[in-house]
């Protein structure tokens, strides 16, 4: 059986955001559309505030290296300027139990929810946003920056700029082509003024962005218009990946595509399309997201195998691949789907927070425990690579 082996001090974990997974937060804008019934409620969602440490113990048990979280701006700041100290040591606290784990930390310092304050005086189309947020960044670096090394200060603007400005899905529910371009800018100098304040306050941390990586029709829209914006203000970059489409195939095609419970199409070439796209900017790359919707755990053991292939694949071809977090530790709240959507390597019963190890979790730590993948089928590997068709 052949040996697909990773790098020396590849990184292996999961990823979880705040609002997704903590619970109790009451103070954001998603919190309000809950209660005006716009959106489904988050509640006590998984209970991570409290339940961290058992969290982690079944990450390290489950052999990764590193986790993603992301810290809630809403608990750091609740009023404009008023900073809790006592969040801060709670954060404190979550770091402290990572490293007695020896799981390298991906902290990210805003997923989607927005402190209720800052939503309501327009977001990050108000003209002070960029140096509000900022100030927030350095905040949480000045007493925490010593704790990591790599930190994300967005995740996925294009989405949360597509979903709230065009759509209307998510807050602020806004369908506005105008607004939508003007908060793409808006976040783009968030993040620049946000990476200058942390980068003065302690220069040796390396900052990013978890960015979504789509489909090729609207490549340099969605995928390269952004990081060109942030040219210059980033150390590495985060690929958040889920998507793929192929264009004119036949309705059998689409018909008979294997899918998440989603809808979204599972096509193990496209995380490696996706990171040889991001080459060119010659920076570190880490995949901050990549994950399915697959509540019977029939699809996700094939899925890490195959987004093993994919990673190897493109290290081989020169993609400075240094780590890969799984979407996502535990099932949680899915943004508008609520809890019905199950993402988890662990189950999460909500009526008792009763955590229940899937089948699919053991693939992956078998990949992380030896930092390589036992391929069973090396030729079936090769196979999916050799489709021609543009995706991501
Ligand atoms: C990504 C989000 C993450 C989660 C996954 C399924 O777009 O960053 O919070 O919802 O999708």
């Amino acid at each position: 059986m052949a040996e697909l082996k990773f790098p020396d001090g590849f990184l292996w974990g999961a990823s979880t955001a705040a609002y997704q997974v903590e619970g109790g937060i009451e103070n954001v804008d998603w919190a309000q559309a809950a209660r005006e019934g716009k959106v489904p409620s988050a509640g006590q969602a998984c209970d991570f505030y409290h339940r961290f440490e058992s969290d982690f113990d079944v990450a390290v048990n489950l052999g990764m290296n590193a986790q993603r979280f992301s810290i809630e701006w809403a608990r750091i700041e609740p009023e404009e300027g008023t900073f809790d100290e006592r969040e801060v040591e709670h954060y404190r606290t979550v770091f402290a139990a990572l490293k007695a784990r020896r799981l390298t930390p991906m902290p990210n310092l805003w997923h989607f929810t927005l402190p209720l304050w800052f939503s309501k005086r327009g977001g990050f189309l108000h003209k002070d946003a960029p140096e509000v947020f900022a100030r927030y960044c350095r905040f949480v670096i000045e007493r925490l920056g010593n704790e990591a090394d790599l930190w994300l200060t967005h995740n996925e603007p294009m989405v949360y700029s597509g979903k709230g400005y065009w759509d209307g899905a998510w807050p602020p529910f806004f369908k506005s082509p105008l607004k939508h371009i003007r908060v793409i800018s808006a976040v783009a100098a968030a993040h620049r003024a946000a990476y200058t304040a942390m980068k003065t306050a302690r220069p040796e941390i390396q900052v990013g962005i978890a960015n979504i990586v789509v489909y090729v029709f609207v490549d340099w829209f969605w995928n390269h218009r952004f990081l060109r914006l942030i040219a210059g203000y980033q150390d590495f970059i985060g690929l958040n990946h889920y998507h793929h489409r192929k264009f004119g195939i036949t309705k059998h095609e689409q018909e008979s595509a294997l899918r998440s419970d989603m809808g979204w199409e599972l096509h193990p070439m496209s995380l490696y399309r996706c990171l040889i796209a991001l080459k060119r900017y010659n920076l570190p790359l880490y995949v901050s997201e990549h994950g399915l919707a697959d509540a019977a755990d029939i699809h996700r053991p094939e899925f890490i195998q195959n987004a093993a292939r994919a990673l190897h694949r493109a290290i081989g071809e020169g993609a400075p691949v240094k780590g890969y977090f799984h979407w996502s530790l535990l099932d949680n709240y899915e943004w508008t789907e609520g809890f019905t959507k199950r993402f988890g390597l662990v189950e999460v019963d909500y009526a008792t927070q009763e955590r229940r190890i899937r089948k699919s979790a053991y693939v992956y730590k078998q990949l992380c425990e030896r930092n390589a993948l036992l391929d069973p089928a090396v030729n079936v590997g090769d196979s999916l690579f050799s489709d021609t068709t543009r995706s991501s």
